[in-house]
């Protein structure tokens, strides 16, 4: 599966990068193509490095786009909506994206704070076109520990979305990464409580001196 991630030159775009690059071809999307490019080149060094090699490749997002059947939106919730409008031209009918966006704020402690449709992924539906399948996936899950490459992450990853297959595609790329096991947790409307998750995963790390928590449900 040819798999772009927008916004993939940050920091949870690495490791989703580089862990589906052991089954899938990556497109790094970025707003310059040389900073796609350098950052491809770098996490199949990271590869290198620990013996795997991966498809990797760089362009700019709207590129990145063309050539995917699954699109990632590993974008700062501030810049999401603008970054879709530029790739909109070539989002095609069935094509997937999968957003892991969490709107949040810190003022002493993280905040959940959700647009008026309830959630990112509410929100975004509303603006992309309608044959797009919108996913809601990964919020909860670190970005530090993602490009650990050879850290055992053992985490839950709670799907939201409307659309069976593309749920079921998007379980079966949860699957793709060793030790993530992937959880329908309902429509997309349930995404606000996936994404609220978030600040509350950072606070309780902050309070109680952890770092990179996730969810693992027992
Ligand atoms: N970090 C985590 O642990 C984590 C975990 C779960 C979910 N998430 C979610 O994943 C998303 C990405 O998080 P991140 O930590 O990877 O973010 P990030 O590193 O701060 O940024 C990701 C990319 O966004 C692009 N970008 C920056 N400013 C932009 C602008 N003004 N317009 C368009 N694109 C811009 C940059 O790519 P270019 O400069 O190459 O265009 C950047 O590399 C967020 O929505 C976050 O809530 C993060």
């Amino acid at each position: 599966m040819k798999i772009a991630i927008l916004g993939g030159t940050g920091s949870i775009g690495e490791g989703l990068a580089m862990r589906w690059s052991q089954k899938h071809d990556i497109i790094i999307g970025s707003r310059k193509c040389e900073k796609a490019e350098d950052s491809a080149n770098k996490y199949c060094t990271i590869l290198e490095e620990c013996d795997l090699t991966g498809n990797i490749s760089g362009c700019i997002n709207a590129d990145a786009v063309k050539q995917a059947d699954v699109v990632v939106l590993s974008i700062r919730y501030e810049h999401a909506i603008s970054t879709i409008e530029s790739v909109k031209p070539y989002l095609k009918d069935g094509h997937i994206l999968i957003s892991i966006v969490v709107p949040m704020t810190r003022d002493g402690y993280f905040k959940y704070t959700p647009p008026m449709e309830g959630s990112a992924a509410m929100e975004f539906k509303k603006v992309l076109p309608e044959g797009v399948k919108l996913v809601s996936a990964f919020h909860n899950v670190s970005a530090k520990k993602l490009s650990d490459i050879e850290e055992k992450l053992k985490m839950d990853v709670f799907i939201c979305g409307d659309d069976e297959e593309a749920n079921q595609i998007v379980s079966d790329l949860v699957w793709d990464i060793p030790d993530l096991r992937p959880l329908i947790a309902g429509p997309l409307e349930v995404s606000s409580m996936v994404e609220s998750l978030t600040p509350l995963l950072v606070n309780l790390a902050m309070y109680n001196k952890k770092k990179h928590l996730g969810i693992q449900c027992v």
